[in-house]
């Protein structure tokens, strides 16, 4: 069953129904100033941190769910009855509803009792606030009386704090309203020099700003008593619960509309002038006023608009395919896409799974997502390189995460995971094969953000992995510290206390558990290093990685193979896990997929074998397992993936960050048709017939689809922030349709099904428009390159000479 439909036209998703299985959201902002935002306005807005400059409140977990939002309130005041344009939160019936989701907006569409209201969500570029412009058109063929009603919940900005602290909060709360702006400046009189504002088009006959006053006590946001009655108590907010409301009364005449704008914004005030007058209490809104008449300016939001259109445009043109599958297209041409922008923006830190309050900018989690929109902001995919590499600890080891305002490291969701600087090696050699830019690699950067620390960023990639040979264990594979990619598999943990946390928890030395992901991913982060080396020039570097290399994948087979796939590591009494040896949890994806990548059993047959029993024991209908079988108890020494019950998460989920490692290497075996089908498995659009079991969104991947094992096979959790739309991305535009950059140019190696006869693709790359036909002459997926119409050996394009524009190649694939 669908609850809407695409438009790839417009790179929209529209619904068509408010009550969709669970909310189906969107983000706004593109660089400072975010929102979430639901189908049927939900959500909430912060600057550039979700925990520590949450501007809205958003309670998680809440009933019913997703209440509190961006909401709009009218009110037929003839008659009193009032509705939410939105749907949510009072839930009237609607005579038609229709959300849809953009790149960077989404716009709500509704009409009820004759009157047709559209509301548009979006934040200019550049700028720290939301526009809401709401249009009213009176489709009676009388004069309709309507009241307009707003309504926000301001955070007091930190949301942990906002959360909990509620014996100090319920008295700090503080606002202003001058005109129809209302202001929010709770801490301002003493260390912040930050206040938000809620402005609005039209005079107001009224207002609120205390909770209390507007939802009447023991009332919710359905229901508020304001609204009933028609008319604001103009409250203002001293503690307690201050929120925004503006009224504004309209008389539309037949077939009259009417915009009104509203604006949501964060403004900061230097320190000496946060009053005006300078010795008064009083915000100084000397250089927030223009900022805010200029939004309330229509024609200056088409305009904001119109270039909001175009910087998505911009970015999702450097890669756009044709192909005979319409999921490919619309995934890798805007969804897939836009889904690796969001990642870029949150890591893992803000959706309606993850609080904002949690987790911030993750190594690992930042470091892949890098992968998947490095070709579309290069330059921002290089800050980003540089601002995790400035966590990276002098060991070579890494903090998990940092927050984003800081961008000081954080042990809050523990350390010393021992895959965590190898990835930084992978992103790096990514940035550097997309743009070409070599200097990065001399760019100095800290260990810990601690000054004089400072080393060429060279040095941070050799540190990275000489942090994995400074630790290995018994079998001389990499020790896996706290967990690897795995989070779950916590080998070192040990914990029997009730709440404690597997990821901060250690109960031994460390000094035996080893991981053969870790193997498996040195020897790729090693092979990256060589080139990277070899161009430079720096032969020693290029043998040790080499030597390295090799030592390690002699390791790897000797004690990482178990007879027809990969081991997944020691455990701490140096038993293996994911081998037949074991009861349970045989086989795992995670080693398959990276050891094939990095090469290991594709001159022989093994690769092929390991694949093979992939397909036997992990592949469903809905995408690839993790591990089988399922662990069916709590086992003390592996952690936290024993803790989930069966089927779900890391216990034998569908775990999609890892299927598309699966579809590499099937793409890298050259079975085409294998690669494809596991990618159309877990495609979120060639799930979108089948929304009333997977639930998320169908128009963006989620971290997990529920196993066989569990009672729900087939529903999804955890949408929008996962690697997964990286991965996807990844493996979709680099390793089926073939399309990948490399340091001496663009190379073009389709491994596509076999029922394709070809597909055209335009890439930009380094400048340079790359016009590119993929043809079948014949079965397999050898291929033959033409450019600008003469033959090429090889599967490269070399880069052209320097001015050229436009690059045609055709490629011939099969024989
Ligand atoms: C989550 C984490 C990621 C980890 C994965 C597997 O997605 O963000 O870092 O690799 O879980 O545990
Ligand atoms: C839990 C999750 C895992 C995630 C981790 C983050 O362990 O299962 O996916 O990576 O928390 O801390």
């Amino acid at each position: 069953m669908r609850y809407g439909h695409f438009d790839d036209e417009t790179r929209e998703y529209f619904i068509t129904q408010p009550d969709t299985p669970l909310p189906w959201i969107n983000y706004l902002g593109c660089e400072e100033y975010f929102g979430l935002i639901s189908n049927t306005a939900g959500g909430y807005s912060f600057f550039r941190d979700a925990r520590l400059r949450r501007i809205t409140r958003y309670r998680y977990n809440n009933v019913p769910m997703d209440m509190g939002g961006r909401y709009i309130y009218l009110r037929n005041n003839a008659n009193g009855y009032s509705w939410s344009p939105s749907w949510m939160p009072v839930r009237r019936s609607l005579d038609f509803y229709e959300c849809r989701h953009g790149m960077g907006y989404t716009k709500i569409t509704s009409t009820s009792h004759e009157i047709m209201s559209q509301v548009r969500y979006f934040v200019p570029l550049g700028e720290r606030l939301e526009v809401w412009e709401l249009s009213l058109t009176n489709q009676r063929s009388t004069v309709a009386n309507i009241s307009v009603f707003s309504a926000i919940e301001f955070a007091l900005w930190d949301a942990w704090d906002d959360a909990t602290n509620f014996q100090r909060n319920f008295s700090t709360g503080e606002v202003e309203v001058e005109g129809s702006v209302i202001y929010h400046k709770t801490e301002y009189r003493e260390r912040r020099d930050h206040f938000a504002f809620f402005a609005c088009s039209e005079p107001l006959v009224g207002f609120d700003t205390q909770r209390e006053a507007f939802l009447g006590s023991y009332r919710g946001w359905d229901s508020p008593l304001v609204v009933e009655q028609g008319q604001s108590e103009n409250s203002i907010a001293h503690g307690w619960q201050p929120i925004g409301s503006h009224h504004i009364s309209l008389r539309l005449h037949p077939s009259e509309t009417r915009q009104i704008i509203f604006v949501l914004g964060y403004h900061e005030n230097p320190r000496d002038q946060k009053f005006d007058p300078p010795d008064s209490q009083t915000i100084n809104k000397r250089t927030a006023s223009p900022l805010i008449a200029r939004y309330l300016d229509p024609a200056q939001i088409q305009a904001a608009f119109d270039a909001l259109h175009d910087y998505w445009d911009g970015l999702l043109s450097v890669y756009q395919v044709h192909t005979p599958d319409e999921h490919t297209n619309r995934m890798v041409n805007i969804w897939n896409a836009y889904q690796c922008m969001i990642t870029f923006n949150m890591s893992r830190s803000a959706s309606y799974y993850e609080s904002g309050i949690g987790r911030g900018m993750g190594f690992r989690d930042s470091t892949q997502d890098i992968l998947g929109f490095v070709h579309m902001v290069p330059e921002r995919a290089r800050q980003r390189i540089l601002d995790l590499a400035a966590t990276q600890l002098g060991s070579g080891g890494a903090y998990h995460q940092y927050q984003p305002l800081t961008k000081r490291g954080n042990n809050d969701v523990g350390s010393g995971f021992n895959d965590d600087p190898l990835w930084l090696v992978l992103a790096v050699s990514t940035y550097i094969k997309e743009t070409g830019d070599w200097e990065i690699l001399d760019e100095k950067v800290p260990y810990d953000n601690q000054v004089g620390s400072e080393e060429p960023l060279y040095g941070h990639l050799q540190r990275s992995l000489r942090y994995t040979i400074d630790h290995l264990g018994p079998h001389k594979l990499p020790l896996i510290g706290r967990a690897d990619w795995n989070d779950c598999l916590n080998l070192n943990c040990f914990s029997s206390e009730p709440g404690q946390s597997f990821q901060t928890t250690t109960s031994k030395d460390g000094k035996v558990a080893e991981s053969v992901f870790i193997a498996g991913l040195y020897i790729l982060a090693a092979q990256e290093m060589e080139s990277l080396a070899r161009h430079l020039d720096r032969q020693t570097d290029v043998l040790a990685a080499l030597e390295t290399a090799v030592d390690m994948e002699d390791v790897l087979w000797q004690s990482g193979w178990d007879g027809a796939w990969f081991r997944r590591a020691y455990d701490d009494f140096g038993n293996p896990v994911g081998s037949q040896e074991c009861a349970e949890g045989q086989i795992f994806i995670e080693p398959q997929g990276i050891c094939i990548m990095a090469g290991l059993g594709l001159n022989n047959h093994l690769a092929r074998l390991a694949l093979d029993s992939v397909k036997e024991r992990l592949a469903t209908p809905h995408g690839i397992l993790l591990q089988q079988p399922a662990y069916s108890h709590y086992y003390l020494h592996l952690g936290e993936i024993s803790s989930y019950p069966p089927g779900y998460k890391e216990n034998a989920g569908i775990f999609c960050h890892t299927n598309p490692w699966i579809m590499i290497a099937e793409a890298l075996t050259g079975d085409g048709d294998q690669a494809h089908n596991y990618y159309l498995r877990i495609n979120p659009s060639a799930r979108e017939a089948i929304s009333e079991l997977h639930r998320c969104e169908p128009y963006v991947y989620a971290q997990m689809i529920a196993g066989r094992d569990a009672p729900t096979h087939g529903e999804a959790k955890n949408s929008w922030l996962s690697g997964t739309a990286a991965w996807n991305y990844v493996a979709i535009t680099q390793w089926i349709l073939g399309i990948r950059p490399s340091h001496s140019g663009l190379e073009i190696a389709p491994v596509i099904p076999s029922s394709w006869q070809g597909f055209s693709a335009q890439r930009i790359f380094r400048g340079v428009i790359y016009d590119i036909t993929v043809e079948r002459i014949g079965s397999g997926n050898s291929s033959h390159l033409f450019i600008d119409g003469q033959p090429v050996e090889g599967s490269i394009v070399p880069l052209p000479t320097p001015g050229t524009k436009v690059v045609k190649v055709r490629v011939q694939i099969g024989k």
